[in-house]
């Protein structure tokens, strides 16, 4: 079974010493940086916007995975891919018609970004099957969108292992993500189930020793 690769969610970084933090991520081997952008509407919480992602990425060459839990992506992408994300995510509960999430696909990846949908823990992962074969990342909520240091939701599980068996039946190529309560124990129930990425913020972040607890999720 091959370790998934670990998005740091920085949303739970100490934001008075960010560089130091992101600093931190890199020099233990984090190769991806996740971004919880959230607006006060879709999820009970705002965090912050694409000026911030902007600094980041021009000081560091990590591989900038957004994670937009806004109300209206379409309106709002455009100013993450000038902010240099290499992946923009939106929730598929955030459009009201399939339409309206091909289309959004498509501006993305005109942008030469990849591009995933993100489903809440309430939301069937059947409701992706119309777009699975144009998306390069599905991103599967174990929590309620919105905070960060939540509890793992055990049916993201189920999904995880549903669109495992779908991409191998299907020789489709999209990378499935997981993402809320991370730990070094939920890091290997998903990476039994098939996932490729898992995105951690507190585990890493709160931890004493952020090398120690992450040569744990890799034993
Ligand atoms: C929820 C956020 C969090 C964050 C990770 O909307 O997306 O899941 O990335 O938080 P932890 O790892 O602290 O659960
Ligand atoms: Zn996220």
């Amino acid at each position: 079974m091959k370790n998934p690769l670990v998005s740091i969610s920085i949303l739970n970084a100490n934001f008075l010493n960010l560089e130091q933090e992101i600093k931190k991520a890199q020099n233990i081997g984090i190769k991806w940086l996740h971004f919880d952008v959230m607006d006060g509407h879709f999820v009970p919480n705002i965090s912050f916007g694409a000026p911030i992602l902007s600094s980041i990425s021009q000081k560091f060459k990590l591989f900038n995975d957004v994670h937009l839990m806004i109300s209206d992506p379409a309106k709002y992408y455009m100013d993450f891919v000038k902010a240099g994300a290499d992946s923009i995510t939106f929730h598929l509960e955030s459009l009201k018609s399939e339409d309206e999430v091909v289309n959004l696909v498509n501006l993305i990846k005109k942008e030469n970004v990849k591009v995933g949908i993100s489903i809440k823990p309430n939301t069937d992962v059947k409701q992706l099957l119309p777009f699975l074969n144009l998306i390069d990342l599905v991103l599967v909520m174990s929590v309620e969108p919105g905070f960060g240091g939540q509890k793992f939701m055990d049916n993201a599980l189920d999904k995880i292992e549903f669109l495992s068996k779908y991409k191998d039946e299907n020789s489709l190529q999209y990378l499935i993500e997981v993402d809320g309560g991370i730990n070094n124990i939920t890091y290997k129930k998903c990476a039994s189930k098939g996932v490729d990425v898992c995105v951690i913020g507190s585990y890493l972040f709160k931890s004493e020793d952020m090398k120690k607890s992450y040569e744990l999720l890799m034993e």
